[in-house]
Parts: C-alpha cells; sequence; structure tokens
C-alpha cells in the first residue's frame, strides 16, 4: 500500500513536471517572472506584457490540477497582465486583457475556474460584431480579494479591498472594498467592518 502510494506520488509529479515544461515550451510570450510557484501547466499568450511576481499558479488539492491548465494573455501589444506577490490562481483560471489591462495585487485568491477579461471581444452591434474595435477597459482587484470558483469578472471593473465575489457570480460593476457580492449580475450581499490602516498580509516563502 506504502509502495502504491509512493508510486503515484511520483508518478503524478513526474507527469505535471512534463505537463508544466510542454506548455511553457507551446506558450508564445514568456513573461517577467520572479519566482513563480507553478503547480499547474501555465499557458502565457499574446504581443502583451505578462508580470508574475511570486504568485502561485495551480493548487493542490482542488479539482483539475491534473487535467487543467491556466491561461493567461495580454492579446494585443498595448495588453498587460499583471499578478502581484503572495497571490494564489487556482486551476484552470483565464485571464485575458485583450488591449488594456488586468491587475491582481498582492494576496488575492483567485478560486478554481474564474475568468477575467478586460473586454467582450465581440462588438454588440450585429454591424460590428467583427469588426475587432469594441472597447476594452483594465480590471483591477486590490489588495486581499478573494473571487470564489467559476466567477466571471467582466471589463472595466474594480474589485475594492478585502472584498469577496461569490462562487458563480458575474461582475458587471465595480465592487466596493470590504464586502461579499454574489449573483448574476452580482450585488452586495453583506458588508464586512472596514479594516483600518494597512493590511498585513504576509508573502508566504516558497522558494
Ligand atoms: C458568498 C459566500 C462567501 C457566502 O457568504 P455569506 O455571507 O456567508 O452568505 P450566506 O450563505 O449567509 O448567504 C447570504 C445570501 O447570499 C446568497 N448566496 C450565497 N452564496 C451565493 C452565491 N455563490 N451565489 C448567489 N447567491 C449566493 C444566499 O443564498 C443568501 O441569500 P438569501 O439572503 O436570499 O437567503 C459563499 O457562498 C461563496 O460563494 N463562497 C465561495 C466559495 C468558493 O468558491 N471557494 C473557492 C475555493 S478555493
Amino acid at each position: 500500500m506504502k509502495l502504491r502510494r509512493l508510486i503515484a506520488r511520483l508518478l503524478r509529479r513526474a507527469v505535471q513536471a512534463m505537463r508544466i515544461a510542454y506548455y511553457r515550451l507551446i506558450s508564445d510570450n514568456q513573461p517577467l517572472r520572479d519566482h513563480v510557484r507553478l503547480l499547474q501547466p501555465l499557458f502565457c499568450t499574446g504581443r502583451g506584457r505578462i508580470v508574475l511576481k511570486q504568485c502561485n499558479i495551480g493548487v493542490q488539492p482542488s479539482p483539475h490540477l491534473w487535467d487543467g491548465y491556466c491561461h493567461i494573455e495580454a492579446r494585443e501589444a498595448s495588453a498587460s497582465v499583471h499578478i502581484d506577490p503572495d497571490v494564489w490562481l487556482n486551476n484552470r483560471a483565464t485571464l485575458i486583457a485583450e488591449r488594456s489591462s488586468i491587475r491582481i495585487e498582492r494576496g488575492c485568491l483567485i478560486g478554481p475556474g474564474v475568468q477575467i477579461f478586460d473586454s467582450d471581444f465581440h462588438g454588440l452591434e450585429p454591424a460590428t460584431r467583427r469588426s475587432g474595435q469594441q472597447e476594452c477597459a483594465a480590471v483591477h482587484l486590490q489588495e486581499n480579494v478573494f473571487v470564489g470558483a467559476s466567477a466571471i469578472i467582466l471589463k472595466g471593473v474594480t474589485v475594492g479591498r478585502n472584498s469577496v465575489v461569490a462562487s458563480g457570480a458575474v461582475v458587471t460593476r465595480d465592487v466596493p472594498s470590504d464586502c461579499i457580492v454574489a449573483g448574476s449580475p452580482a450585488r452586495t450581499i453583506r458588508r464586512f467592518i472596514a479594516v483600518e490602516g494597512p493590511l498585513s498580509v504576509e508573502v508566504s516563502s516558497h522558494r
């Protein structure tokens, strides 16, 4: 039994290491990385700038660690995705900045299957749907935000410090600090007592 567990662990590690290497190889954007901890494959693409600082990609235990990958895209040259230290990006997260930016500040927890977009990717009017000229607007998650599983955060949204986005929420408007939003479109369901002063978010050591 012990031997079986050991073999399973070694096999998981070996296969995941190969998957991680494969996704790195096929990525056409090599991000600026500073001590990124990769537990799941990461596919980076686009002509823009991707900056990953001391963050964690992939979570164990959590679903889809072994069969999924995280997708980070800065599609056009003007686009950027910036992830600060001590952010956890759970499995199968998708971040796409088409022409604007996505910024995730220190200490944010991003649940499995979360999607964040700075664009609708198509015009809304039938005549402009394929024009490629749709508006883009920056998305910003301030410090210590927690985004629940499968939530979607749409263009132009800022989520304020410490707030929680419930699982499955579709966020279309700014979220104030220190509150919980849920539903589609997301609405505030609860407020925390505001935390005064600077947050003490510890940067986990994972070197
Ligand atoms: C939102 C959440 C944090 C619970 O917050 P809470 O303040 O304890 O909320 P409650 O359970 O008291 O529910 C308050 C109301 O919000 C509703 N609600 C709770 N979670 C909701 C959700 N995900 N979507 C829509 N409505 C939700 C409840 O039905 C309730 O509605 P009611 O007042 O009409 O009965 C929790 O439901 C959630 O989504 N957690 C995220 C879990 C997750 O995805 N983790 C990621 C794994 S890493």
